[in-house]
Protein backbone atom coordinates (compact mmCIF):
# COMPACT_ATOMS: atom_id res chain seq x y z
CA UNK A 1 0.00 0.00 0.00
CA UNK A 2 1.88 3.43 -0.97
CA UNK A 3 2.01 6.36 1.41
CA UNK A 4 -0.33 9.26 0.35
CA UNK A 5 1.66 12.07 2.06
CA UNK A 6 5.09 10.44 -0.12
CA UNK A 7 5.58 13.30 -3.23
CA UNK A 8 5.84 11.78 -6.66
CA UNK A 9 8.48 12.87 -8.90
CA UNK A 10 9.03 12.58 -12.37
CA UNK A 11 12.40 12.73 -13.50
CA UNK A 12 14.12 12.75 -16.86
CA UNK A 13 17.91 11.44 -17.14
CA UNK A 14 18.34 9.89 -14.25
CA UNK A 15 20.43 6.79 -15.16
CA UNK A 16 23.65 8.55 -15.16
CA UNK A 17 25.57 11.64 -14.21
CA UNK A 18 23.68 14.95 -12.87
CA UNK A 19 20.36 13.02 -12.66
CA UNK A 20 21.68 9.88 -11.26
CA UNK A 21 22.96 12.23 -7.93
CA UNK A 22 19.38 14.29 -7.95
CA UNK A 23 17.48 10.88 -7.61
CA UNK A 24 19.42 9.37 -4.72
CA UNK A 25 18.98 12.95 -3.13
CA UNK A 26 15.49 13.05 -3.76
CA UNK A 27 15.18 9.09 -2.40
CA UNK A 28 17.09 9.82 0.49
CA UNK A 29 14.44 13.02 1.35
CA UNK A 30 11.68 10.94 1.13
CA UNK A 31 10.25 11.21 -2.61
CA UNK A 32 8.68 8.39 -4.76
CA UNK A 33 10.57 8.55 -8.17
CA UNK A 34 9.27 8.23 -11.30
CA UNK A 35 12.61 8.00 -13.71
CA UNK A 36 13.40 7.97 -17.26
CA UNK A 37 16.00 7.09 -19.65
CA UNK A 38 17.35 5.02 -22.67
CA UNK A 39 19.33 3.20 -20.14
CA UNK A 40 18.38 1.26 -16.95
CA UNK A 41 21.98 1.60 -15.30
CA UNK A 42 23.46 -0.18 -12.87
CA UNK A 43 23.77 2.67 -10.35
CA UNK A 44 19.95 3.36 -11.02
CA UNK A 45 19.18 -0.04 -9.99
CA UNK A 46 21.18 -0.09 -6.95
CA UNK A 47 19.13 2.55 -5.61
CA UNK A 48 16.35 1.12 -6.39
CA UNK A 49 17.13 -1.64 -4.73
CA UNK A 50 18.14 0.55 -1.36
CA UNK A 51 14.97 2.16 -1.72
CA UNK A 52 12.26 -0.27 -2.34
CA UNK A 53 9.20 0.77 -4.07
CA UNK A 54 9.97 4.17 -4.18
CA UNK A 55 12.13 3.95 -7.53
CA UNK A 56 9.94 3.18 -10.93
CA UNK A 57 11.92 3.51 -14.15
CA UNK A 58 10.91 3.62 -17.66
CA UNK A 59 12.55 3.07 -20.92
CA UNK A 60 12.21 6.41 -22.77
CA UNK A 61 13.87 7.63 -25.35
CA UNK A 62 13.20 11.60 -25.76
CA UNK A 63 14.81 12.13 -29.20
CA UNK A 64 11.11 11.42 -30.18
CA UNK A 65 9.21 14.46 -28.18
CA UNK A 66 5.66 12.77 -28.71
CA UNK A 67 6.79 8.86 -28.38
CA UNK A 68 8.15 10.00 -24.95
CA UNK A 69 5.37 11.85 -24.19
CA UNK A 70 2.98 9.03 -24.81
CA UNK A 71 4.87 6.48 -22.78
CA UNK A 72 5.66 8.32 -19.89
CA UNK A 73 1.71 9.86 -19.60
CA UNK A 74 -0.47 7.76 -21.85
CA UNK A 75 0.01 4.24 -20.17
CA UNK A 76 0.15 2.89 -16.71
CA UNK A 77 4.19 4.81 -15.50
CA UNK A 78 2.04 7.73 -14.71
CA UNK A 79 -1.89 7.95 -15.85
CA UNK A 80 -3.82 10.28 -15.23
CA UNK A 81 -5.52 9.76 -11.97
CA UNK A 82 -1.76 9.32 -10.39
CA UNK A 83 -0.81 12.81 -8.69
CA UNK A 84 2.71 14.48 -9.93
CA UNK A 85 3.86 16.98 -7.20
CA UNK A 86 7.30 17.73 -9.45
CA UNK A 87 8.50 17.24 -12.99
CA UNK A 88 12.53 17.61 -12.63
CA UNK A 89 13.73 17.33 -16.53
CA UNK A 90 17.67 16.94 -16.46
CA UNK A 91 17.98 15.20 -19.43
CA UNK A 92 19.85 16.32 -22.16
CA UNK A 93 22.53 16.12 -24.83
CA UNK A 94 25.21 18.28 -25.87
CA UNK A 95 26.56 18.68 -29.50
CA UNK A 96 29.69 20.76 -29.57
CA UNK A 97 30.74 22.74 -32.56
CA UNK A 98 31.97 25.96 -33.93
CA UNK A 99 28.73 27.30 -35.73
CA UNK A 100 30.40 27.47 -38.84
CA UNK A 101 29.82 23.72 -38.77
CA UNK A 102 26.47 23.72 -37.74
CA UNK A 103 25.13 20.36 -39.09
CA UNK A 104 21.22 20.56 -39.44
CA UNK A 105 20.33 16.89 -38.67
CA UNK A 106 22.34 17.10 -35.00
CA UNK A 107 21.11 20.24 -34.99
CA UNK A 108 17.82 18.86 -34.27
CA UNK A 109 18.23 16.02 -33.18
CA UNK A 110 19.69 18.19 -29.94
CA UNK A 111 16.59 20.72 -29.68
CA UNK A 112 14.36 17.07 -29.71
CA UNK A 113 16.18 15.94 -26.87
CA UNK A 114 16.95 19.46 -24.74
CA UNK A 115 13.69 21.34 -25.67
CA UNK A 116 10.55 19.37 -27.58
CA UNK A 117 10.84 16.67 -25.04
CA UNK A 118 10.78 18.67 -22.00
CA UNK A 119 8.29 21.16 -23.31
CA UNK A 120 5.90 18.12 -24.07
CA UNK A 121 6.67 16.65 -20.87
CA UNK A 122 5.76 19.79 -19.30
CA UNK A 123 2.51 19.74 -21.33
CA UNK A 124 1.39 17.01 -19.56
CA UNK A 125 2.86 17.17 -16.03
CA UNK A 126 0.73 20.25 -15.37
CA UNK A 127 -2.47 18.75 -17.07
CA UNK A 128 -1.58 15.72 -14.66
CA UNK A 129 -1.25 18.74 -12.06
CA UNK A 130 -4.26 20.76 -12.45
CA UNK A 131 -6.41 17.21 -12.65
CA UNK A 132 -5.33 16.08 -9.94
CA UNK A 133 -5.41 19.60 -7.98
CA UNK A 134 -1.44 19.54 -7.02
CA UNK A 135 0.15 22.55 -6.72
CA UNK A 136 3.24 21.39 -8.73
CA UNK A 137 6.63 22.27 -8.93
CA UNK A 138 8.87 22.26 -12.16
CA UNK A 139 12.78 22.24 -12.42
CA UNK A 140 14.23 22.22 -15.71
CA UNK A 141 18.35 22.33 -15.99
CA UNK A 142 19.84 24.77 -17.93
CA UNK A 143 23.48 25.40 -17.62
CA UNK A 144 25.62 28.30 -17.41
CA UNK A 145 26.95 28.63 -20.53
CA UNK A 146 23.37 30.00 -21.76
CA UNK A 147 24.63 33.35 -19.57
CA UNK A 148 28.14 33.18 -20.18
CA UNK A 149 28.81 31.78 -23.87
CA UNK A 150 31.91 29.05 -24.13
CA UNK A 151 33.13 28.31 -27.96
CA UNK A 152 31.58 25.42 -29.64
CA UNK A 153 28.80 25.28 -26.92
CA UNK A 154 26.20 28.28 -28.79
CA UNK A 155 24.06 25.46 -30.29
CA UNK A 156 23.80 23.66 -26.95
CA UNK A 157 23.18 26.52 -24.78
CA UNK A 158 20.69 27.85 -27.08
CA UNK A 159 18.60 24.82 -26.36
CA UNK A 160 19.10 25.82 -22.32
CA UNK A 161 18.35 29.47 -23.16
CA UNK A 162 15.02 28.34 -25.24
CA UNK A 163 14.40 25.95 -21.90
CA UNK A 164 14.92 28.94 -19.53
CA UNK A 165 12.57 31.39 -21.16
CA UNK A 166 10.08 28.68 -21.35
CA UNK A 167 10.30 28.00 -17.92
CA UNK A 168 9.70 32.25 -17.63
CA UNK A 169 6.59 32.16 -19.57
CA UNK A 170 5.12 28.99 -17.79
CA UNK A 171 5.81 30.30 -14.25
CA UNK A 172 3.24 33.48 -15.28
CA UNK A 173 0.70 31.27 -16.79
CA UNK A 174 0.02 28.77 -14.24
CA UNK A 175 1.29 30.57 -11.01
CA UNK A 176 -2.41 31.26 -10.42
CA UNK A 177 -2.95 27.60 -9.84
CA UNK A 178 -0.50 27.12 -7.83
CA UNK A 179 2.38 25.48 -10.16
CA UNK A 180 5.64 26.69 -9.60
CA UNK A 181 8.31 26.44 -12.42
CA UNK A 182 11.88 27.29 -12.11
CA UNK A 183 15.46 26.62 -13.70
CA UNK A 184 18.72 25.41 -12.51
CA UNK A 185 21.81 26.42 -13.96
CA UNK A 186 25.00 24.11 -13.31
CA UNK A 187 28.62 25.86 -13.96
CA UNK A 188 30.90 22.78 -15.18
CA UNK A 189 31.09 19.78 -12.88
CA UNK A 190 33.44 17.15 -13.17
CA UNK A 191 30.92 14.89 -14.35
CA UNK A 192 28.61 13.42 -16.99
CA UNK A 193 28.93 15.57 -20.73
CA UNK A 194 31.67 17.57 -19.39
CA UNK A 195 34.21 14.77 -18.74
CA UNK A 196 34.98 14.95 -22.25
CA UNK A 197 36.81 18.23 -21.64
CA UNK A 198 40.26 18.16 -22.02
CA UNK A 199 42.79 18.87 -18.98
CA UNK A 200 43.61 21.92 -19.82
CA UNK A 201 39.78 23.38 -20.89
CA UNK A 202 38.66 22.30 -17.49
CA UNK A 203 41.48 23.71 -15.62
CA UNK A 204 40.46 26.99 -17.51
CA UNK A 205 37.13 26.97 -16.13
CA UNK A 206 38.22 25.90 -12.69
CA UNK A 207 40.38 29.06 -13.04
CA UNK A 208 38.04 31.71 -13.95
CA UNK A 209 35.57 31.35 -11.30
CA UNK A 210 34.84 32.94 -7.99
CA UNK A 211 35.17 29.76 -5.82
CA UNK A 212 38.52 28.20 -8.13
CA UNK A 213 37.13 24.85 -8.45
CA UNK A 214 34.22 22.69 -10.54
CA UNK A 215 30.39 22.73 -9.19
CA UNK A 216 29.48 20.12 -6.88
CA UNK A 217 26.64 17.80 -8.43
CA UNK A 218 25.56 17.18 -4.70
CA UNK A 219 25.14 21.08 -4.61
CA UNK A 220 23.09 21.51 -7.60
CA UNK A 221 20.62 18.41 -6.34
CA UNK A 222 20.15 19.99 -3.04
CA UNK A 223 19.23 23.28 -4.88
CA UNK A 224 16.69 20.98 -7.25
CA UNK A 225 15.50 19.37 -3.91
CA UNK A 226 14.73 22.95 -2.46
CA UNK A 227 13.52 23.73 -5.29
CA UNK A 228 10.75 21.70 -5.30
CA UNK A 229 9.96 21.49 -1.55
CA UNK A 230 7.47 23.28 0.51
CA UNK A 231 10.51 25.95 1.11
CA UNK A 232 10.59 26.93 -1.94
CA UNK A 233 6.71 27.65 -2.57
CA UNK A 234 7.08 31.43 -2.81
CA UNK A 235 10.10 30.67 -5.60
CA UNK A 236 8.42 30.41 -8.94
CA UNK A 237 9.98 31.88 -12.16
CA UNK A 238 13.73 32.25 -11.29
CA UNK A 239 17.31 30.78 -12.22
CA UNK A 240 19.28 29.90 -9.68
CA UNK A 241 23.04 29.59 -10.79
CA UNK A 242 25.11 26.68 -8.98
CA UNK A 243 28.27 27.47 -10.92
CA UNK A 244 31.15 28.91 -8.05
CA UNK A 245 30.23 32.08 -8.91
CA UNK A 246 31.45 32.59 -12.60
CA UNK A 247 29.60 35.12 -14.42
N1 LIG B 1 28.17 18.05 -16.69
C1 LIG B 1 28.21 19.36 -16.64
O1 LIG B 1 29.27 19.96 -16.39
C2 LIG B 1 26.95 20.18 -16.84
C3 LIG B 1 27.04 21.57 -16.72
C4 LIG B 1 25.91 22.36 -16.87
C5 LIG B 1 24.70 21.75 -17.11
N2 LIG B 1 24.62 20.40 -17.25
C6 LIG B 1 23.29 19.83 -17.49
O2 LIG B 1 23.05 18.85 -16.48
C7 LIG B 1 22.16 17.84 -16.99
C8 LIG B 1 22.80 16.47 -16.79
O3 LIG B 1 24.04 16.42 -17.48
P1 LIG B 1 25.15 15.30 -17.20
O4 LIG B 1 26.46 15.95 -17.31
O5 LIG B 1 24.78 14.54 -15.99
O6 LIG B 1 24.96 14.42 -18.53
P2 LIG B 1 25.07 12.85 -18.75
O7 LIG B 1 25.93 12.18 -17.75
O8 LIG B 1 25.41 12.70 -20.21
O9 LIG B 1 23.58 12.35 -18.49
C9 LIG B 1 22.55 12.71 -19.36
C10 LIG B 1 21.29 11.96 -18.94
O10 LIG B 1 20.29 12.22 -19.95
C11 LIG B 1 19.83 10.98 -20.48
N3 LIG B 1 19.56 11.11 -21.91
C12 LIG B 1 20.39 11.59 -22.85
N4 LIG B 1 19.80 11.48 -24.05
C13 LIG B 1 18.58 10.92 -23.86
C14 LIG B 1 17.51 10.56 -24.71
N5 LIG B 1 17.57 10.70 -26.04
N6 LIG B 1 16.40 10.02 -24.14
C15 LIG B 1 16.31 9.83 -22.82
N7 LIG B 1 17.30 10.17 -21.95
C16 LIG B 1 18.41 10.71 -22.48
C17 LIG B 1 20.96 9.97 -20.24
O11 LIG B 1 20.45 8.67 -20.10
P3 LIG B 1 20.62 7.51 -21.19
O12 LIG B 1 21.93 7.69 -21.86
O13 LIG B 1 20.50 6.26 -20.37
O14 LIG B 1 19.45 7.72 -22.09
C18 LIG B 1 21.50 10.46 -18.89
O15 LIG B 1 20.76 9.90 -17.84
C19 LIG B 1 21.92 18.20 -18.46
O16 LIG B 1 20.72 18.92 -18.59
C20 LIG B 1 23.11 19.08 -18.80
O17 LIG B 1 22.81 19.95 -19.88
C21 LIG B 1 25.72 19.59 -17.12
Amino acid sequence: MQNKTTKNVLLSGASKGLGLCICGKLLKSGYRVYAISRTLSGHLRELGEAHKGRLFFKEVDLSDPIGAANAVFKGDFIPRAFPLDAFVSNAAQSYEDIVSNIDEAKLEGMFKVNVFSPMLLTKYAIRNMLLNRRPGSIVHISSICAHTGYKGLSMYAATKGAIESFSIGTAREWGRRGIRSNTVSPGFMEIGMATSLSDEDADKIRRRNSLKKAADPESVADTVAFLISDGASSITGQNVCVDCGSR
